[in-house]
């Protein structure tokens, strides 16, 4: 396939060198030529079969819309921009085009969203155990609490509207991302991811999943053919 990388990062890159580990032709689209989403046109990406969009929150919305608009399916892995997502997806749907976002690629942290929502039905009504989650990621994160985390509260809340879930954030050194939901007392369940290379590999077999699907999904969708 032709992919085009928006975003030169530490993610993008690693997205990139996987792609071309497995085959395929990329090109990486940098911020210096792409203030706004400039760069993202029908004539620049002619013969592009999908993009995959690792960037910043206050960019994502912009370069996702141009990528839509100029009718390339989107992988989009940035997060901090969610508040912006039903404007975009309502732009996917008008133009019959195809987006994928997560705030998490890993495999295994939608496995471990599964198990804490499933722990969170079978400790509703039990007040005396004090319920909260905890996120720990390196210094350079831009956004908190985490993308995940706040889909983590979300899916707990599902499970025991009753809690509140409050979330601490951690920014320090480089630790790629740990998920914490403790219940004080007896249990504790964490996802910790140990490099980027999980994250670089789920983005792209979305990449590789999306083109031919038209819509707004979830990489849920494409794991387990829907919200667990
Ligand atoms: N979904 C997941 O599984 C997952 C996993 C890890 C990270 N993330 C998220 O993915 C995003 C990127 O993470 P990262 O670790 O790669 O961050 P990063 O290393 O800071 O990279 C972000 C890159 O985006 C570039 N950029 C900014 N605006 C742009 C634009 N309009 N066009 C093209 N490139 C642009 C930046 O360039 P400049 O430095 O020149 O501005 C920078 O190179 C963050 O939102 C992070 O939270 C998601």
């Amino acid at each position: 396939m032709r992919i085009v990388i928006v975003g030169s990062g530490k993610m993008g890159r690693a997205v990139a060198a996987l792609a071309e580990e497995r085959g395929h032709a990329v090109e990486a689209i940098g911020s210096a030529e792409n203030a706004g989403g400039r760069a993202l046109t029908a004539v620049r990406l002619r013969g592009v079969d999908v993009a995959v969009e690792f960037t910043r929150p206050e960019a994502a919305a912009a370069n996702v819309e141009r990528l839509v608009e100029a009718g390339i399916p989107v992988v989009s892995g940035t997060t901090g921009w969610e508040a912006e997502l039903p404007r975009v997806a309502a732009l996917v749907e008008r133009r019959g085009g195809a987006l994928l976002h997560a705030a998490n690629f890993s495999v295994g942290i939608h496995l471990f969203l599964r198990a804490a929502r499933h722990l969170a039905g079978e400790l509703a009504g039990r007040p005396e155990f004090d319920a909260y989650i905890l996120e720990e990621h390196h210094a350079a994160k831009r956004d908190a609490p985490s993308g995940t985390a706040r889909v983590l509260r979300e899916r707990l809340g599902k499970a025991d509207p009753a809690r509140g879930f409050p979330i601490t954030s951690i920014r320090a050194g480089a630790t790629p991302g740990t998920h914490v939901v403790a219940y004080d007392g007896p249990y504790a369940l964490s996802h910790v991811a140990r490099s980027r290379a999980g994250f670089a590999a789920g983005a792209l077999a979305a990449a590789e999943w999306l083109p031919g699907r038209p819509g707004v999904h979830s990489f849920e969708d494409m794991l387990f053919g829907g919200p667990g």
